[in-house]
């Protein structure tokens, strides 16, 4: 088994002995797992396995998805951070110079990132709805990227009010919409252009991504601001 640096900085490709491979990020805690993810020893460093069917941001690199705007340093604001499996990877990657913001509006899920946030000091966990940003307005800086994942019918419209509110110009937002969260009784191509459609009109769309085999009918956008 081999870990190599892959094209995007914080994220490592591993290639097994039977040459497949897999992507994973250098344990920020090491000794910490997550989500129950392996994690392998290669020269003394500690890396964690990223499993692509439990995490859609996963599956977009795996994917092949071209642009990645979280690095080594950034700032994130995650809206649906959920009990941080996802999250978990992108602290990896941010680092400790690095910060997420995680906005989660049950508190049943919130509870478990808990004992996760604790030796992940990068993470700060937010009870909020993603809906009503001037809600967290006092705990949120400017971020460099906003992720969302809330499966909720107005995706374009939390990202575009979140944007609004705490993305720099020159940032990126990140979107993964399950077309069956907006319209089960439309095609998900149908759905797909609607959303495209109203992230064009504050966005700049950079790339548009389908998560399938991964994920059945969801699509991930990668927006900037202008
Ligand atoms: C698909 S799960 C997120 C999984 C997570 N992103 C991951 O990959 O580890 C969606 C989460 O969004 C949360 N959510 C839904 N609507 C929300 C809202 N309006 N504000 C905040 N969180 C919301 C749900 O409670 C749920 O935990």
């Amino acid at each position: 088994m081999k870990v190599k640096e892959h094209e995007f900085p914080g994220v490592y490709t591993v290639i097994e002995d039977d040459g497949s491979r897999r992507i994973a990020t250098k344990n920020l805690v090491p000794g910490q797992r997550v989500y129950g993810e392996r994690v392998i020893k290669f020269r003394g460093e500690e890396y964690r396995i990223w499993n692509p069917n439990r995490s859609k941001l996963g599956a977009a690199i795996l994917n092949g998805l071209r642009n990645f705007p979280i690095r080594p340093g950034s700032t994130v604001l995650y809206l649906g951070i959920a009990s941080g499996t996802t999250a978990s990877h992108v602290s990896d990657i941010v680092g400790w110079e690095g910060r997420i913001f995680g906005v989660e509006f049950s508190p049943r899920v919130l509870r478990e990132l808990v004992p996760i946030v604790e030796e992940r000091r990068n993470i700060v966990p937010i009870l909020g709805d993603a809906t009503k940003p001037v809600g967290y307005r006092a705990l949120v800086t400017k971020v460099d990227v906003i992720f969302e994942d809330v499966a909720q019918p107005n995706q374009a419209e939390i990202l575009i009010d979140n944007a609004r509110a705490f993305l720099r110009s020159g940032g990126y937002g990140i979107l993964s919409v399950k077309s069956r969260s907006i319209d089960v009784t439309k095609e998900p191509e149908e759905v797909f252009k609607e959303v495209r459609k109203e992230l064009e009109g504050y966005f700049e769309v950079v790339e548009e991504l389908s998560l399938e085999p991964y994920e059945k009918d969801h699509e991930l956008f990668v927006v900037r601001k202008p």
